[in-house]
């Protein structure tokens, strides 16, 4: 029971989307209505500048931590307990029922879930996609890559079959939520760090 409950509070307190409270509350705007119309810290940075950016980034990452922590609580340590609601926060993310189901990617939420479940993969996977978003300059791609990375690092690491299954399913968010990025990064036309761009979806 207490399992149940540590999912479905994970999941109200991932549908808190800061990039949505910060931007109404900084500029009483819709952030989902500017720039990529995503509700994350990348178009916070985009819309808003460096100051909201970093506090939507933090927040999010920090209630993927805390996620993983309600699970670890009310289950007595449980892993698969502590994977679901790490998973649960990341879909209250991007789908958040407080604000109609339309959020973000999750990456930053996903970040701080991993890095709770299994912080030196993540950290590798993480130095790996800041690297790529340092030369490229596409956010997007440094999250794919991060995505896709952190199930490798859990295998070579020996980590157990939880977090696999947690990352990889995370990896499947990931793409599904990045698929107008994929698009655009095909095409040559993904908004790179620092260009100003219209709504694009
Ligand atoms: O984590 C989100 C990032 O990968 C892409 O954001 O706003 O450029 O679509 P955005």
């Amino acid at each position: 029971m207490f399992d149940f409950i540590a999912v479905v509070v994970s999941y109200l307190l991932g549908s808190l989307a800061f990039s949505i409270l910060i931007a109404k509350w900084v500029k009483g705007i819709d952030i989902r209505q500017h720039g990529s119309g995503n509700a994350g810290a990348t178009n916070t940075l985009r819309v808003l500048g460096k100051g909201p950016a970093i506090a939507v980034f933090l927040l999010d990452i920090a209630k993927g931590i805390l996620a993983v922590f309600i699970g670890d609580w009310l289950s007595g340590g449980n892993e698969w307990t502590m994977v679901l609601s790490g998973l649960a926060s990341i879909v209250g993310h991007n789908w958040p029922i407080w604000f109609r189901f339309k959020g973000g990617k999750g990456i930053a939420t996903t970040v701080g879930v991993m890095a709770t479940l299994s912080f030196l993969p993540t950290l590798y996977a993480g130095l790996l996609a800041i690297l790529l978003i340092v030369i490229t300059r596409y956010v997007s791609l440094g999250s794919l890559v991060f995505a896709a990375f952190t199930p490798l690092f859990l295998v070579l690491l020996g980590k157990p079959l939880p977090l696999l299954w947690a990352s990889l399913i995370i990896c499947a968010f990931a793409f599904l939520r990045h698929r107008t990025n994929i698009v655009k990064l095909v095409q040559g036309k993904e908004n790179k760090l620092g260009a100003k761009k219209g709504v694009s979806h």
